[in-house]
Formats: structure tokens, sequence, C-alpha cells
């Protein structure tokens, strides 16, 4: 376990008040060219992912453990979450399954096969997330790594883009 708890990420969230809102770049670029349906976002924050994903008629789910997260989340399209994704588990499995930079209090490749669990089949699971060399150590993970764990479905995307890893994967069954 690790000190990323709620009043851990409700604090980066007050820190974070006057940051932009700019959708990640690397969700924009991947996710562009699917055809719109049902989407998790695991670890939304204040939810730019989650509402440019419903600006383009995604059904948003957006899931984060920060109160403070949701005081600055805006779109009333999306559907909002309040859990914590290490115990919470959906009623149902998502076209799309996207998380972004979310590292949890568990260990993060296996946070990482709980959220792929979640794709329904012939869907989509992208991983956003930080690579090796970033400061928060424990987050970090490899493409080989993440793809280690995906046995059976086509890996679209799989690399390293400066402090980033990216891993797209669709669920062949
Ligand atoms: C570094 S932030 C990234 C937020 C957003 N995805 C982005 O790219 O701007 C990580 C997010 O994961 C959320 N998070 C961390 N642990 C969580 C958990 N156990 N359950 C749900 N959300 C969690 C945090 O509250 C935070 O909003």
């Amino acid at each position: 376990m690790n000190d990323f708890d709620q009043p851990y990420w409700d604090q980066h969230w007050r820190r974070a008040r006057h940051h932009g809102t700019a959708p990640n770049p690397h969700l924009v670029r991947e996710v562009a060219g699917l055809r719109p349906g049902t989407a998790l976002d695991a670890g939304c924050g204040r939810g730019a992912e989650a509402g440019w994903l419903a600006a383009r008629g995604w059904a948003v789910t957006a899931v984060d453990i920060s109160v403070e997260a949701f005081t600055q989340a805006a779109a009333n399209t999306v559907a909002w979450v309040r859990a914590d994704l290490t115990t919470w588990t959906p009623g149902t499995r998502f076209d799309l399954v996207t998380t972004h930079y979310a590292h949890p209090a568990m260990p993060q490749l296996a946070f990482y096969e709980r959220i792929s669990e979640w794709v329904a089949p012939g869907g989509t699971l992208l991983v956003v997330g930080h690579a090796h060399g970033h400061h928060v150590a424990e987050a970090a993970a490899t493409a080989g790594d993440i793809t280690a764990f995906l046995d059976g479905w086509e890996i679209v995307t799989a690399g390293d883009h400066g402090h980033d890893v990216v891993v797209r994967a669709r669920r062949t069954a």
C-alpha cells in the first residue's frame, strides 16, 4: 500500500485549482477514430477527458475518489461516480475503458489489470500512465509490463512518449 488515499488526492486537486483543463492529447489521438459507445474514465479528476468524450457522443461514466475533483468538474452530460476504484466495480462492461495517470493505493499493474476486466468484448482499453523516470516511481510502468497481462487482446498502440506510457488494446473476445 502507499499513501495515494483520498486526502492526498483532495489536496492534489485543491492545489491544481488554477491549472488548465485541456483533454489529454494521447486520448484525443487514440480515440478520435473510434465509434462512440459507452465509456468509463477511471480516475477522471476534474473530467477534462470525460467531458471531451461526452462532447463526441460517448456515454461516459467518470469515476474518481476525490470529492475536491468533483467540485471542479463541469460537464453535466457525464455520469459522475465518487468511488474508490480499488474496491468499486461497475455493474456493466464498457466499449471503452480509459485511464490517465491514475495511481491508486494499490500496485499499479494490478490496477490496470483490474480495470481491463471492465472492457466489453470488442471494446478498447486505453492506458495513459507514467513511464519510468517519473517522480512517482510506484506509479511507473512500461508498455511491456502492461501488454504482458493483455493475453489474447489485439495490441493497437504500445509505447513510451517521453514521460508517458500509452497502451491501446482491443478485447477480441
Ligand atoms: C494524477 S490524477 C489524474 C487525473 C486525470 N485523469 C487527469 O489526467 O488529469 C489521478 C486521479 O486518480 C484519482 N484516484 C486515485 N486513486 C483513486 C482510487 N482509488 N479510486 C478512484 N480514483 C482515484 C485521483 O483522485 C486523481 O483524480
